[in-house]
């Protein structure tokens, strides 16, 4: 083990904001060397903002400098701060995250903003599909104790890590299980079906940029400039839901239109998108209800 000359807390902010800099402007990722350097000693060391201002002349022992060392390398190579830790927020939740799926974005927070306006039954049947750290459903659940919510992912490892995430947080009103999309859920029938399936094109530049380089293809990219999987759960979703129930999905920026189309063309109704923040067409969602 190398060994690390006294450091206080202060000092190791200082220097590795300084080791951050060639990275500001490359990585899309790291706009602010110094929240930066403040975010990576506060994730390893699991010290709060609060705490940090407080302990500014503390030294740090060996340990965390090997630990601390240790993570700003990786960091240096550009891995996301959530996979070094292995935990992010989302919402009002701490996940464990990793490098099987996403990263839970922001973003998504909207389609859980969505779900909560809905007017649904209290006791709502709700379907997350594709759930990754199972973000979306286990943020729902928690806050709809009355829910029933039921998450899905094709990949076995992600199916693991939400339903770690969903134990950890005692949410016992969530069923986590492995489905390509609805194959395994025949004969369900659900209130609310959300996704954020993958939607980006294969040759589209951002999968080259900060963190997105590192997460897994499966998460990101869809046949067919993004909009296959996006297609595939328009087309399947009525069979799978009440009368007068809603679908929602995440899509790029750019895929609103070609959503609604896709909405409408699988016979949803008051289809409507929804801006994310940043001012995107981010979120679009129609209501089924069946011919008569
Ligand atoms: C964009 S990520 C979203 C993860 C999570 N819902 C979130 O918002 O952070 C897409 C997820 O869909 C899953 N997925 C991709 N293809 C799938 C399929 N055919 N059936 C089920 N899940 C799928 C991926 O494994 C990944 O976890």
């Amino acid at each position: 083990m190398t060994d690390h000359p006294p450091l206080t807390i202060a000092l190791w902010l200082q220097q590795t904001a300084a080791a951050l800099l060639p990275l500001a402007g490359l990585d899309v990722a790291i706009s602010d060397v110094r929240l930066e350097a403040r975010r990576l000693l506060g994730d390893v060391l699991d010290i709060t903002p609060t705490a940090l201002q407080l302990r500014l002349n503390d030294l740090l022992s060996h340990a965390e400098l090997a630990l601390l060392a240790d993570a700003l390398q990786r960091r240096l190579q550009g891995e996301p701060l959530a996979y070094i830790t292995g935990r992010w927020w989302f919402w009002d939740l701490e996940l464990e995250v990793a490098p099987c799926t996403l990263i839970p974005r922001p973003d998504t927070e909207l389609l859980v903003e969505q779900a909560l306006s809905l007017a649904l039954p209290a006791t709502a049947r709700v379907l997350d599909l594709g759930t990754g750290t199972g973000a979306i459903a286990l943020a729902l659940a928690k806050a709809k104790l009355d829910w029933q919510v039921t998450a899905v992912d094709f990949n076995a490892d992600a199916v693991a890590l939400a339903l770690r995430n969903q134990q950890r947080l005692q949410l016992h009103n969530c069923q986590i299980g492995q489905s390509d999309w609805f194959s395994a859920l025949a004969g369900q029938r659900f209130d609310l079906i959300l996704s954020n399936p993958p939607y980006i094109d294969a040759l589209d530049p951002h999968l080259q940029q900060g963190d997105v380089k590192f997460e897994p293809l499966s998460a990101l990219v869809a046949p067919m400039a993004g909009l296959a999987d996006l297609q595939h759960i328009c087309q399947h979703a009525p069979e799978f839901l009440t009368e007068g129930g809603w679908l929602w999905l995440e899509h790029g920026y750019q895929q609103a239109d070609a959503v609604q189309q896709l909405l409408q063309a699988a016979g949803f109704t008051e289809v409507s998108s929804r801006r994310d923040y940043a001012g995107q067409w981010r979120i679009s969602g129609g209501c089924f209800r069946a011919p008569i």
